[in-house]
């Protein structure tokens, strides 16, 4: 593999010096930017950062080896990371999508056997080689919006043979895609039709069947529950995410999503890595979180497409809770892949800045999936990822809305994307 020089970059945003945790409070709005910066990539890693005055002279006499990607008038960042998806599933819902603009609400269509039971009889029903396909196409897209690490649950397969295959699809793609995935188990995800009357004798399955072969094959590194009224309470979500412990399994939560339901507060008091959503997150469960450094992942595109109130992202930043952003992409709730288009909502619709957004789908997202010390920041020695924004300066991202500014991105010291197109392989998506 060449070297690649990114040359001249207007602003190149390191975010350096946090892979040992995520910023807070204040960190948050620092961003760490060279002005006029260049990087210098080698073997898929970062071998240089600084003006490019300096690159340039260090690099000087190997020049004529390296690719060079011109950055003049460009932004650079660190590859953006997603530490929030349901990426394997079959087919969409857009008849649901109909009927809530008419009024029906999320937890009725659920309830009446449509949402994520639709999704699962649709999942279960596609072979590997199918929920490939659809996924895969999915994650070419998450690489045109600057996506380069996506985190991917389980959950609409709901029975152990549908539930290793979900994962399985997630390994392939993975091994197959430039994009690294990172895997989460999320067995319980909603109570299947057939235990409706007696949904703790599927706690049971999930707990005694499903997490002790899930780890036995290595298929996930986190575990993750549903915890919503009518869904699983806050006493199953601590069984089942206890019993993933005892397996290495490190927990997350979907919390606080559509109803206050104690789901920050459990995430702290279990040592969950994350809580997720927190939309109606109590005051008292947002003090606990930033006591016990419990990472936000906040998911303002669900609440948009949901149409509901977003989290208070500003009310956790203040408090001390370290804040990521991701997209939730699944068919249901947040049917997306930019996550350019959840930043811009984070600053329009939870009050964060320019600078806080860049953070908590950079480096904060690294660490919600305990990836802080390979990716999200530029610095040396960590993966070469890299997205190259045709923008001169970072606020400009957030100010110009709606469109995918992506130009390049650089995957593991690799040119993936050039000119808002695919290069990495034959297919024709493009921005
Ligand atoms: O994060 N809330 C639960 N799970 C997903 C939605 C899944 C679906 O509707 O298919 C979420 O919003
Ligand atoms: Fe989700």
């Amino acid at each position: 593999m060449k070297p690649i020089f990114i040359r001249n970059a207007s602003q190149l945003v390191t975010l350096s010096g946090s892979s040992d945790s995520p910023r807070t409070g204040k960190q948050m709005g620092e961003l760490n930017i060279i002005e006029n910066g260049s990087v210098w990539v080698e073997n898929g890693l970062i071998a240089m950062v600084g003006t490019h005055e300096e690159v340039l002279q260090a690099y000087e006499s190997r020049l004529h080896e390296a690719r060079i990607v011109d950055a003049t008038g460009k932004l650079v960042t660190p590859g953006l990371v997603d530490p929030h998806t349901h990426l394997v599933h079959s087919g969409t819902r857009e008849n649901e999508f109909n009927m809530r603009l008419r009024g029906a609400t999320y937890m009725e269509i659920m309830n009446n056997g449509g949402g994520i039971h639709a999704s699962t009889r649709a999942t279960q029903q596609a072979t590997h080689e199918q929920l490939f396909e659809e996924s895969f196409e999915r994650l070419q897209r998450f690489l045109l919006h600057g996506v380069t690490t996506v985190e991917a649950k389980s959950g609409y397969g709901l029975t152990l043979e549908h539930e290793i295959k979900q994962l399985e699809v997630a390994h392939e793609l993975s091994a197959k895609h430039p994009i690294d995935l990172v895997h989460t188990f999320m067995g319980a995800h909603a109570v299947p039709r057939q235990y409706k009357e007696n949904p703790d004798e599927f706690v049971d399955i999930v707990i005694n069947e499903m997490i002790p072969e899930i780890a036995k094959r290595k298929l996930a590194e986190f575990n993750d529950v549903f915890c919503e009224r009518g869904v699983f309470t806050p006493e199953q979500t601590r069984r089942i995410l206890e019993a993933g412990k005892e397996y290495g399994l490190i927990p997350k939560i979907h919390a606080d999503e559509i109803e206050p339901y104690e789901g920050a507060e459990l995430s702290a008091s279990i040592g969950a890595i994350s809580a997720d959503h927190l939309l109606r997150a109590s005051e008292k469960g947002i003090s606990m979180m930033a006591e016990k450094g419990v990472i936000a992942v906040l998911l303002p595109g669900t609440a948009f497409f949901l149409m509901a109130d977003s989290a208070d992202g500003r009310r956790m930043i203040d408090a001390g809770v370290p804040v990521a952003l991701s997209t939730d992409c699944n068919p249901g709730s947040s049917p997306t892949v930019s996550l350019p288009f959840i930043m811009n909502l984070g600053c329009l619709k939870m009050g964060m800045s320019p600078a806080e957004v860049l953070t908590a789908a950079t480096i904060n997202a690294a660490h919600a999936i305990n990836r802080g010390h390979e990716v999200g920041s530029l610095e040396k020695g960590k993966k070469a990822d890299i997205t190259i924004f045709d923008v001169p300066n970072y606020m400009v991202l957030q100010y110009k809305y709606g469109v995918n500014h992506v130009d390049s991105v650089i995957k593991a010291g690799k040119l993936v994307v050039d000119g808002g197109k695919l290069v990495w392989n034959n297919t024709h998506i493009h921005n």
